[in-house]
């Protein structure tokens, strides 16, 4: 806290990863299909595509992922002995309900995640469970379309009633939906055009998981009142690109695209400002009788966010120059970006925890955070990642000025695929944010063996020293 110096006690130092991008084993166990098993290996130039079904000769990356699924024993015990106190990692929804809306769930998947999650309760490591990531059962979306349906709702929510009682006095955090304001930017962007229409189907799917959250807090907060239940946001911060007044509100309303999202979260209700937003769009949305009620009763209780890179925004056009997770913008002089386009700005972290906190004054977990890069073994046999540790130290120095100095109240942080993961945009094994190397290349070939890079001994530092030797 801010009268206190450095890290506060108990601080939750960990690693993130989600169960389509890491397990594999798609189709073991009883596991169903989810969107995610449908997306084909792109890269930073070639985009993913999105079949209906598994085309013969096609390569699908996580289909194997980095074998978590066999081998999450190994991996554990490789997290706890770089002291690892908490692990973000989510569920598959189709390892639950295959199909998305089975009458009972299948066993097989609740026992594999039984399993995986005393794994980790037996080296003391704390689970943060994302509920929903990138991952919905094909089954449903063939049923019911897209989350613009309200059929969603119950079929999440009956999947999220399940998961909490089944494992409620395993797991304490839990995350509804991974970076839920994402919806604004794909899958249904991807060459579709922003008219009236696009948004009004956007803002309804917006609705209809709001409406899931809602209900999902709700129920483990009556059920179970240990628990807490936080939201997601896909997090950036934005710069506008000149002191011209009209790039300072374009830039403005960038931000109140994500603050949509956490608003209504947090808050529990649709703002004048969001209101307006969809009045803009010629937005009606369709809601049921107590949506309203739920959204307030549903409140979360923290706040969880990614965190990258952050934008320039300049008004009046659409060109961009660089890339990022789910948002682009302008080239800004001051900052390096990475192999993948994404700019570095480990200030613009200290800034986002800064807004986040002043706005709603609830605990703030950074849940994804880390550098994409392509590593390389060396003669020696090992992986001297530098690159990374620097970009890790930026950011974890601006977490610390933000708690001491701004007196935030941040409890978690977890960087991103700290085991090689497959990238979510691109598809790529060789985009890896990890700690851990997994020796897979981007067609699946490889041992898939574990290899500590040198940000492994850095990182166990870190967390031994609670974040005073970086
Ligand atoms: C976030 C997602 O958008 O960014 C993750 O929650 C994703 O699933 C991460 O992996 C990093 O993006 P990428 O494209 O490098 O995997």
């Amino acid at each position: 806290t801010a009268s206190g110096k450095g890290f506060p006690e108990g601080f939750l130092w960990g690693g993130a990863t989600s169960a389509s991008q890491v397990e594999g084993g798609f189709d073991q166990g009883g596991k169903g299909l989810s969107i995610a098993d449908l997306a084909t290996a792109g890269s930073n130039v070639t985009p993913r595509s999105y079949t209906a079904t598994i085309e013969p000769g096609r390569y699908y990356p996580t289909h194997k992922a980095s074998d978590m699924y066999h081998r999450y024993k190994e991996d554990i015990k490789l997290f706890a002995e770089m002291g690892f106190k908490c692990y973000r990692m989510s569920i598959a929804w189709t390892r639950i309900f295959p199909q998305g809306e089975e009458e009972l769930p299948n066993e097989a998947g609740l026992k594999f995640y039984d399993d995986l999650l005393d794994e980790l309760l037996q080296y003391g490591i704390e689970p943060i469970v994302t509920i929903s990531h990138f991952d919905d059962p094909v089954g449903l979306t063939q049923q019911y379309g897209e989350w613009d349906n309200r059929k969603f709702i119950d079929a999440c929510v009956k999947y999220a009633k399940v998961i909490l009682d089944r494992y409620h006095h395993k797991v304490k955090y839990w995350l509804t939906f991974n970076e839920i304001n994402t919806v604004m930017y794909f899958p249904m962007f991807n060459g579709l055009a922003v008219n009236d229409e696009s948004m009004a189907r956007v803002y309804q799917m917006a609705h209809n998981r709001f409406v899931a959250s809602a209900q999902t807090v709700i129920y483990a907060h009556e059920h179970y009142p240990g628990l807490k239940v936080g939201m997601m946001l896909g997090a950036a911060a934005k710069y506008p690109y000149s002191c011209d007044p009209r790039d300072v509100i374009e830039s403005m309303e960038k931000e109140d695209d994500i603050f949509y999202f956490s608003d209504v979260q947090v808050r529990g209700y649709y703002t004048n400002k969001a209101k307006g937003k969809l009045r803009n769009y010629n937005v009606c949305l369709e809601t049921a009788s107590d949506d309203e009620q739920q959204l307030k009763d549903g409140k979360v209780d923290f706040i969880a966010f990614s965190y990258y890179s952050s934008n320039v925004v300049k008004a009046n056009t659409d060109e961009s120059e660089v890339k990022g997770n789910f948002s682009s913008g302008k080239k800004n002089p001051y900052l390096e970006t990475s192999d993948w386009g994404w700019q570095i700005d480990s200030r613009g972290l200290r800034y986002t925890l800064n807004q986040l906190y002043d706005r709603y004054q609830v605990p703030l977990m950074i849940v994804e955070n880390g550098l994409g890069a392509k590593d390389e073994i060396s003669r020696d046999g090992a992986i001297h990642d530098q690159y990374r540790i620097h970009y890790l130290r930026e950011h974890i120095k601006e977490m610390k000025t933000a708690i001491e100095t701004d007196g935030v109240d941040l409890i978690a942080y977890t960087p991103w695929g700290c085991i090689d993961i497959v990238s979510a945009s691109t598809g790529e094994m060789s985009k890896r944010y990890g700690f851990i190397y997994v020796d897979a290349d981007d067609n699946g070939n490889g041992t898939y063996d574990r290899l500590k890079k040198d940000s492994f001994e850095w990182y166990k530092q870190v967390i031994a020293s609670n974040g005073e030797v970086l």
